[in-house]
């Protein structure tokens, strides 16, 4: 089968690498660049060329985005440069890497890679995946099927953008301890439990590296909260999923 390729765009990082599809697991050692401030589109594109192009790959690439993408469009840009609204991100990377590519939401692509070979394997009913970093991404599953686009990182918590409160770059920004920061994700947890009321929900981003500084410090709740298990790989992996489903 031809290689996949699976990209991550995030705030501060631009990482790649080939995906071993069976396993759900990077093929070879993954390679990073910083990601350009300003994140316009012209210099991210440049970045992720570079990225693959240091591996010698010709087959489909995947590529996770930190805002809602319909049809290889996308649409918001929360916390990227605002260039990229409405633009046809799959059609430039398409264009500038001359290969097929596949544009999805970060957190849905997280989210792809859990339920496939991680946290959220063979779990049937509303699974719920939460990346916190610099932003709460999510991505909401019913019988393994992904519901595309969520964005709950917007819900509005104490008359504001939940992520401002929870996601773990309010943890830096305010200098919380854990036990604050808990407080802040039951609240949030709270929120979206009642709203979808999920049997499962994963946490992950950066933070989950950390979980057992905060997982413990979560009330008990209805739903089962995990930390994720693929970590800094998922966004790459669930990209490539992406990519090779497109590519059938
Ligand atoms: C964006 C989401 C993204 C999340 C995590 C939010 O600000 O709106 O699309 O998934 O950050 O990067």
């Amino acid at each position: 089968m031809t290689a996949v390729f699976g990209v991550d765009i995030g705030g501060s990082g631009i990482k790649g690498a080939p995906v071993d599809l069976a396993r759900g697991a990077l093929a070879e050692e993954r390679h990073k660049v910083l990601t350009p401030q300003p994140s316009a589109p012209e210099a991210v594109v440049a970045a992720v060329r570079e990225v693959v192009r240091h591996f010698d790959h010709r087959g489909p690439v995947g590529l996770t985005f930190p805002g809602v993408v319909v049809g290889g469009r996308t649409r918001t840009a929360a916390n990227v440069d605002k260039g990229w609204i409405g633009l046809d991100a799959e059609g430039l990377f398409r264009e500038v890497l001359d290969l097929p590519a596949t544009v999805l939401n970060d957190a849905d692509a997280a989210g792809l890679a859990e339920m496939a070979h991680g946290a959220g394997r063979g779990r049937r009913g509303v699974v719920l995946v939460l990346t916190f970093g610099t932003g709460i991404g999510s991505a909401l599953f019913t019988d393994g099927v992904l519901v595309p686009n969520t964005e709950l990182g917007h819900l509005e918590l104490r008359g504001k953008d939940a992520e401002r409160r929870a996601a773990s770059a309010a943890k830096e920004r305010h200098g919380l301890t854990w036990e604050q920061w808990a407080g802040r994700v039951d609240e949030y947890l709270d929120l979206v439990e009642m709203l979808f009321s999920p049997q499962l929900i994963v946490i992950g981003g950066g933070v989950s590296r950390k979980h057992e500084k905060f997982l413990p410090l979560l009330k008990d709740r209805e739903a089962q909260v995990v930390p994720a298990e693929l970590r800094n790989d998922a966004g790459i992996v669930g990209a490539a999923m992406a990519a090779a489903r497109a590519a059938d």
